[in-house]
């Protein structure tokens, strides 16, 4: 074990903000002793400073009746006043809100007096569908401008929001409409994907076509954009166009204040059981959280950047860093509709090259494609624009980290990796640009106002240098407040392991460095235990990825006889090293290299070379299906990958 920890440990290379960046960095030094003073003051002064109240909170923190939180409860807020109408009464009307790129290459500029426009008559649109406060809006659009716009008219009518990623099947959809019983669905005819248009429509009529006799259909509407011109089907007493309904609403709406706990929204993810369990989040604190973090930890100036975050609206991050957070803050973002390589592989450096993005956030996989590719692409594109780069949603291996910084950041500007959940709803560890010293691998350090540990199964700190669970210890304002109709699990997942500390246990396995910074090792499902010996998949796979002839890795722990698990990994080699060399013998050289990385416990048992590895949409590797294959048993449930056929590939590959 202990030379496993060696080798992260021994990433020696450091980074300090440039000079000219920590001069003008938004987070600063005080933050941290201001919340290390008091944290609920510290939080109450972000929720003031960064949002406006219509009725101004005095209670900050309720934890009588954990682990049930309450922030700011006694306030009153509207979320999307705060995203929209109070930046144009402050003068910002033409600020440019959105800069939006089709697939295709359409172009359209919002600013925040047209999206507020917008917005108002949206919100017009639902209340005469009898959509209002506390009904559940199910949301299954494309990377479109209408569809922040439709989870702005959700939250202004205070109305509860549940988007869908739009790549998720009929069937999905459809589970997550009744597991919220929702009122109305918002779609498209289509979107942009892969040069080609996805039809979204289509689903969401499955989706209701396929109820259950004695199955109350809850759903009355279906309002549905006009984006990709395919054809559909309609019903005409169910279905109406966007581009008829909303220009002919009014542009005049009030936003109504609603308590600081009216729900906001619900978002499903994946759990260790079969069944998605619905995150809820509430307003004021969450709000709160989203603002403060993108302005500290992306560091928005937002009269002068240009910001982007590649999430799909989809997903947690979408909501957080593309919705709420940026346009809390007042941002000009770039919304982009389509995949990466889509018409060519410079896609997303030619978007940034064109707008002159500043602030760039994206994740470790989308990255390690990049890296795959080789750094050809990106440098044909001018990149100067960017200062700051970011990275989300699994541990980032340093070799990646690094490239991210030289190649797209230009060997200046800095890295932070940001740790968070669905279920934290923010950023909850990671660098400030502006001061930290940043450590390629790590995570680093809860943000001001965040407490956390990392800790043995008993729930007691590990102390430098060592691994354990990480775990949250108290309360944060943007924290999940429940599982959509499901308080007992909420409570199994999250609280009950620690019960006794009242610490949340997020599932992720941590490691302590000798200064105390956080290393994530991935979830603690996919620790594996060899010869009594722990060791960790994304260790391995960092080891592996750090080979010059390896494009990516995924590890699995797989059953075996003598040692208890064993590692088999699995590997995609880069193009350009196959051109150059013989493959033969690869897998022994491997095997060698990891041994001599981490320790000869840390030797794969089996390496195999495959072309593809299974993702699920949101870029994770299902290991689960890895660990099927090397354990020899039948492939489990492919539902959720990206592309349903690669286990098919990868068995027969291998057979
Ligand atoms: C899980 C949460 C955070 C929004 C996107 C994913 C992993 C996330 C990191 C990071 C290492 C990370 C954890 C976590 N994860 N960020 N910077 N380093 N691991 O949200 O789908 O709810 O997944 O993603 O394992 O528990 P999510």
């Amino acid at each position: 074990m202990s030379s496993q920890i060696d080798h992260l440990l021994s990433e020696s290379r450091r980074f300090a903000p440039p000079a000219q960046f920590a001069a003008e960095a938004v987070g600063t030094t005080e933050l941290y002793e201001r919340a290390a003073a008091d944290r609920e003051g510290f939080w109450a002064d972000q929720a003031r400073e960064l949002l406006h109240w219509h009725t101004p909170f005095t209670q900050v923190l309720d934890w009588s009746n954990p682990p049930f939180a309450e922030w700011f409860a006694d306030g009153e807020l509207n979320v999307a006043y705060n995203c929209l109408d109070r930046h144009v009464e402050a003068g910002n009307g033409e600020r440019v809100a959105l800069l939006w790129e089709g697939e295709p290459g359409e172009e359209r500029r919002i600013t925040y007096a047209e999206l507020t426009e917008e917005v108002k008559r949206v919100a017009n649109v639902l209340e005469g569908l009898g959509v209002g406060h506390g009904d559940r809006v199910a949301i299954y659009l494309p990377m479109i401008p209408e569809a922040v716009a439709a989870m702005l008219a959700v939250a202004r009518i205070g109305a509860i929001h549940s988007v869908v990623f739009g790549g998720f099947s009929a069937d999905s959809l459809r589970a997550r409409i009744d597991d919220a019983g929702a009122k109305l669905v918002i779609t498209a005819d289509g979107g942009y994907r892969k040069g080609k248009v996805s039809p979204l429509k289509p689903a969401v009529d499955m989706a209701l076509a396929d109820r259950g006799s004695g199955e109350q259909e809850t759903v009355e509407h279906v309002l549905v954009v006009r984006r990709g011109g395919n054809d559909v089907e309609w019903n005409p007493e169910r279905d109406l166009w966007w581009h008829e309904a909303v220009p002919a609403a009014s542009a005049d709406h009030q936003a109504r204040p609603f308590p600081a706990e009216n729900p906001l929204f619900i978002l499903y993810t994946s759990g260790t059981t079969g069944k998605p369990k619905g995150i809820l989040h509430t307003s004021g604190g969450y709000l709160a959280q989203a603002a403060f973090t993108n302005r500290v930890v992306h560091d928005v100036h937002p009269e002068s950047d240009v910001y982007w975050c590649t999430a799909d609206i989809g997903w947690i991050t979408g909501h957080t860093y593309v919705t709420y957070g940026p346009l809390a803050n007042g941002a000009t973002q770039v919304l982009y509709e389509g995949t990466p390589d889509t018409p060519h592989p410079g896609r997303w450096w030619e978007v940034i090259q064109k707008y002159g993005v500043t602030i760039f956030y994206t994740a470790p996989t989308a990255i390690r494609s990049f890296m795959k590719i080789g750094r050809e692409v990106p440098q044909r594109f001018d990149l100067s624009s960017l200062r700051l780069l970011g990275s989300v949603g699994e541990p980032i291996n340093p070799e990646a980290w690094v490239w991210y910084r030289n190649i797209i950041g230009g060997e200046s500007a800095p890295v932070v990796d940001t740790w968070w959940q669905t279920e934290t709803g923010a950023i909850m560890i990671s660098a400030l640009p502006g001061i930290t010293e940043t450590k390629p691998g790590s995570a680093q350090v809860p943000i001001p106002g965040i407490t956390i540990d990392v800790v043995d199964d008993s729930g007691e700190h590990v102390g430098n240098g060592n691994g354990g669970l990480l775990v949250i210890t108290g309360p944060w304002p943007s924290m999940l407040r429940g599982i959509w109709g499901d308080p007992e699990r909420y409570k199994e997942t999250y609280w009950d392991k620690f019960a006794d500390k009242g610490y949340y246990f997020a599932g992720d396995g941590a490691r302590l460095d000798e200064d105390g910074d956080v290393w994530l090792l991935g979830r603690v499902d996919d620790v594996m235990n060899i010869s009594g010996h722990r060791l960790s998949t994304a260790e391995i796979e960092s080891a592996l990825v750090a080979n010059e002839a390896v494009a990516e890795a995924a590890v699995v722990g797989a059953s075996d006889e003598t040692t208890g698990q064993a590692v088999v990994a699995f590997v995609i080699i880069k193009q350009s090293f196959l051109k150059a060399h013989a493959p033969e013998g690869l897998a022994g050289t491997l095997r060698t290299w990891v041994g001599e990385q981490i320790g000869p416990i840390a030797r794969p048992r089996d390496i195999y070379i495959v072309g593809e590895l299974p993702k699920t949409r949101s870029g994770k590797i299902m290991r689960r299906l890895l660990r099927d294959v090397a354990e020899g048993r039948e492939v489990g449930d492919t539902t959720t990958l990206a592309d349903t056929a690669v286990m098919s590939v990868i068995s027969a590959q291998l057979k």
